[in-house]
């Protein structure tokens, strides 16, 4: 059984989609096992994304999501990491498939209402960052 971390970004918790968004999660059989809202600072986005820090999109990223509320969670299943991506759809609302989470709610590539670890390394730091294993019940 695997575990990823996803965030529902400020944009979607602006629009009070923190049900429905958590629901398309668990209709495709993934298990929430942990899941807290958190407003977090500049600084956090900044250490949370460093990965991205030379990308041009870095600064409105990192201001984007500090703006507002975010809901992070890790969640449990089988291939979990690659399901999850799978139900999140394309980055670029424009191009995910339709049923997709970014589909039906994203606005823009910047505001696009989810974020999902890509890989089993990425996943184990994200889920640290935000998670104490105590905080996580299987
Ligand atoms: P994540 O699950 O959020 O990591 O998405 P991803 O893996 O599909 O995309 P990637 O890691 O390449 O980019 C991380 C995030 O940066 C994306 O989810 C977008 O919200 C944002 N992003 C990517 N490209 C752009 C861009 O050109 N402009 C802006 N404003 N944001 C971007
Ligand atoms: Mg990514």
């Amino acid at each position: 059984i695997e575990r990823t971390f996803s965030m529902i970004k400020p944009d979607a918790t602006k629009r009070n989609l923190t049900g429905k968004i958590t629901a398309h999660l668990e209709e495709a059989g993934l298990r929430v096992v942990a899941s807290k809202r958190v407003h977090m600072s500049l600084r956090d986005a900044q250490a949370f994304y460093a990965e991205h820090s030379e990308r041009p999109f870095f600064g409105e990223l990192t201001e984007f999501m500090s703006s507002g509320p975010t809901v992070v969670q890790v969640l449990e299943g089988e291939n979990a990491i690659a399901k999850n991506r799978e139900v999140m759809g394309a980055t670029n609302p424009a191009e995910a498939d339709a049923g997709t989470i970014r589909k039906e709610y994203a606005l823009s590539l910047g505001e696009n209402s989810v974020h999902g670890s890509d890989a089993p390394e990425t996943a184990a730091r994200e889920i640290a960052f935000w998670f104490a294993e105590r905080d996580i019940a299987g």
